[in-house]
């Protein structure tokens, strides 16, 4: 009896992206934090998807990515889990979780792994991290790398600025992509980095590298769904492309919505729940018999969608 299923046949797995980038296919990405939203990614055929900690700015409001704790990141990974069929799923370990010892971060990568379904961590930081990179790898969970522009390095690098622009950066980041690369990682997230440099990342290690904000030569790309779509409150960085607009939209029906119901044009009687005619009549004639005249009709509650 064979144990296997067959039912990866058409997910996305780690495999699928060093075939990718065998056969200068670039790997689509994007973040997503939701059931939603990650349906719509999966369903656009997007190859993986990250639970990245960018939700702690984009959803949860905090003004950089530290705050965020592993039960957060559960908690979204979980949602986005039930809606991903398609593509890879990668959750990122956040600040603090792969800090603090070897048996820590494993038994958090495991959790990602056991409670949130995903299929690979992705962890912050070049050669420093290369030692706890095996330890997790070799608890069979794939790692993804991530260097360049780190934003869980916010405090060390003085803000958000682009890294890897002097001759030393270079070469560091170059050392750190090698490093990784030949830890085992499954990609290379490479952030906020001068194309050039980028470019020769990806040309020098195996593993593929997935960039943002690092120009298009690397073996693909990554956006954050809310840059994308028009839902971020700061001005886009250089990097972002945004394809819709999905804040003005949202806003607009918003105050359509608000509108409507201060002039009592919503609900009109289409979004209305009806009593059977018999109910009706039944009321009417108690209505006339009743000597206070304030019978009452059963209030009709109930989700939504429910029918009539
Ligand atoms: O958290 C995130 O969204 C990320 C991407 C920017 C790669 O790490």
């Amino acid at each position: 009896m064979s144990v296997t299923t067959g039912e990866f046949g058409h997910r996305v797995t780690v495999q699928t992206l060093t075939e990718k980038k065998r056969k200068r296919e670039p790997i689509v990405s994007l973040t997503a934090y939701d059931y939603a939203t990650a349906r719509l990614a999966d369903e656009a055929g997007v190859d993986l998807i990250l639970v990245g900690d960018s939700l702690a700015q984009v959803v949860l409001g905090y003004d950089t990515t530290l705050p965020v704790t592993m039960d957060e990141m559960l908690h979204h990974t979980r949602a986005v889990r039930r809606a991903v069929r398609h593509a890879l799923l990668v959750v990122d370990m956040p600040f603090g979780s792969y800090h603090t010892g070897v048996s820590n971060t494993v038994e958090n990568a495991v959790r990602f792994d056991k409670e949130g379904g995903a299929e690979a961590v992705k962890i912050e930081g070049g050669t420093a991290r290369v030692p706890i990179i095996r330890h997790i790898i070799a608890t069979e969970i794939p790692v993804i790398g991530h260097i360049g522009l780190t934003p869980q390095s916010v405090h060390r690098m003085g803000g958000y600025k682009v890294q890897g622009k002097t001759v030393e950066a270079i070469d560091a980041l170059l050392a750190d992509a090698v490093a990784l690369d030949a830890a085992g990682v499954s990609a290379l997230v490479l952030e906020g980095i001068p194309r050039e440099v980028a470019a020769r990342i990806s040309r020098e290690v195996a593993t593929p590298t997935i960039g943002i904000g690092a120009g298009p030569d690397c073996d693909g790309q990554i956006l954050v769904f809310h840059d994308l779509a028009g839902l971020a409150f700061n001005p886009p960085a250089k990097f972002v492309r945004r394809y819709c607009n999905a804040g003005e939209l949202i806003s607009e029906a918003i105050h359509s919505y608000r509108d409507d119901v201060r002039s009592h044009a919503f609900p009109a009687d289409a979004h209305s729940y009806h009593l059977p005619r018999e109910t009706q009549s039944h009321m009417r004639g108690n209505e006339s018999n009743d000597s206070h005249g304030d019978a009452e009709a059963t209030p009709v509650t109930g989700p939504k969608q429910a029918k009539s």
